[in-house]
């Protein structure tokens, strides 16, 4: 029943659709297993299910979730199914969604401090955790923002500032296996495509030191200013992580800021796997790490964490006449003051409450089991004629490629494409293709806590079984 104010429900029929809600998902949840992953849909269909005009007149909110159920739902990708093992899965933490349902309830701004003091502490311990986890200072800082594409821009913007000449002579370096969102913040910063110094990686999918080493040499010579390296902490396409002591030790000694993406890899950090390949992490001048990744929170959680906090600020601050209240008073931290957005939803709360509820024990065991997982994908891979692996499981990540000896190595790029779209059209599971070393290789990112060792084994077994029929 409606209230009198238009857009309000009487207290009861907001509690029975919340109910309803929270037992859709948990519903959701418990059958997602048995479910197909979902299908790529149709544009036209789509267009045909979904177009429409404005709703003039009001719908039951059970019809209009119905009508999502329905029309809705069954054309989307889960990516939070356990056999999605494409891109990067999504697998989400449910204390993350009810905190996340907490943030968005109560409209929290986490803006300023004036606003959102005790959201913004939150904020700053949840950052202090995983400095404290990279063992870097007392200095450090960060903030929350949407995911990894906008950490690593707000990280690259404090660093173009540190550099006057950036913009004019700068020149930035990282290898060719680093994700475009560095590229497009690049782009974003004003930095033109000649600045921008790409280098093919090796044969283990890092960044080659030697060559980088060079060509620093060789671009200071002929007048260029060398500024800063992008390192992989985690490529999407393997896993790899760039060395990052090594790398630290060139920067320090030609006067550059190191950077590292880690919006994927970096939380591996809290396992025995990414504690040896993450070393020198704590060398870093910036990181981008994204829970909405690998500490299974719900999507829109980036972090952007720099060594010096006090450089953000340099960076993005500007003071406008109708903020200068929060000038004033009890001040603490304005994180508007340190990145790209002014309203900024309480991002922080789900690490938080995750955090707290399951302990960080509870982390490491699931990312152990998603290492696992990758592991037991590439052996299973290994027992198969005519499969290759292009990358051993490395951070959750095996590469592989169907190479059958009576096909080109153009006819295998088309089967192995070909066998992503057969797995689509299946809906049992998923991978995803790409290109390393010039030639199509799919890849599986094992990083669902809840998926088994048996949806491994079966989705390995149904690649094979759609190879042989292609
Ligand atoms: C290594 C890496 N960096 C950056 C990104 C971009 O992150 P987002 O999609 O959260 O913007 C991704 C996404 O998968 C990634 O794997």
């Amino acid at each position: 029943m409606k209230s009198d104010a238009p857009l309000d429900f009487d207290a009861e029929t907001m509690r029975q659709m919340g109910y309803r809600v929270v037992d859709l998902l948990v519903d959701y949840w418990q059958h997602l297993p048995v479910r197909p992953l979902g299908q790529r849909a149709d544009r036209i269909a789509l267009e045909k299910l979904l177009n429409e005009p404005t709703p003039q007149q009001p719908q039951h909110f059970e019809t209009v979730l119905d009508e999502f159920l329905q029309k809705v739902l069954p054309n989307i990708i889960k990516v939070d199914h356990p056999r999605y093992f494409a891109f990067v899965p999504a697998p989400n933490d449910y204390v993350g969604v009810l905190a996340d349902f907490i943030s968005a309830g109560m409209n929290v701004f986490v803006g300023t401090w004036m606003v959102g003091a005790g959201a913004t502490q939150v904020e700053q311990v949840v950052i202090r955790w995983l400095c404290n986890w990279f063992g870097l200072p007392e200095s450090a800082g960060g903030l929350f923002v949407s995911g990894g594409s906008v950490a690593n821009l707000v990280c690259l913007a404090a660093a173009r500032q540190q550099y006057p000449d950036a913009l004019t002579h700068g020149r930035v370096y990282y290898s060719d296996q680093t994700h475009s969102c560095v590229a497009r913040a690049w782009r974003v910063l004003g930095l033109r495509e000649e600045q921008l110094c790409v280098l093919p990686a090796d044969d283990n999918f890092q960044i080659p030191l030697d060559a980088l080493a060079e060509q620093i040499r060789r671009d200071r010579d002929t007048g260029w200013l060398p500024f800063c390296v992008v390192a992989n902490a985690g490529t999407t396409n393997t896993g790899a992580v760039d060395p990052l002591n090594a790398l630290a030790e060139l920067c320090e000694a030609e006067g550059l800021w190191l950077h590292a993406d880690g919006a994927y890899g970096a939380a591996a950090i809290l396992t025995e796997e990414g504690k040896q390949r993450l070393q020198g992490i704590h060398r870093l001048h910036s990181l981008a790490i994204d829970p909405h990744k690998w500490l299974y929170q719900p999507m829109m959680a980036g972090c952007a964490i720099v060594r010096e906090f006090e450089h953000l600020r340099t960076a993005f601050r500007i003071l406008p006449p109708y903020l200068q209240d929060k000038e004033r008073g009890a001040v603490g931290v304005d994180l508007c003051d340190y990145g790209v957005e002014l309203s900024r939803n309480f991002r922080a709360l789900k690490v938080w409450m995750s955090l707290k509820t399951h302990g960080v024990e509870a982390f490491r065991q699931s990312m152990e089991w998603n290492l696992h997982l990758a592991r037991v994908a590439e052996q299973a891979i290994r027992q198969l004629p005519h499969w290759k692996i292009v990358s051993p499981a490395t951070m959750g990540i095996v590469a592989f490629r169907y190479e059958p000896s009576d096909r080109s190595a153009e006819q295998a790029d088309a089967l192995n494409r070909a066998l992503v779209d057969a797995m689509l059209e299946d809906g049992f599971a998923l991978v995803s293709s790409t290109v390393l070393r010039g030639r199509v290789a799919l890849r599986m990112c094992t990083l669902n806590p809840r998926a088994t060792e048996a949806d491994v084994f079966e989705t390995v077994r149904r690649l094979n079984q759609f190879a042989q029929r292609l």
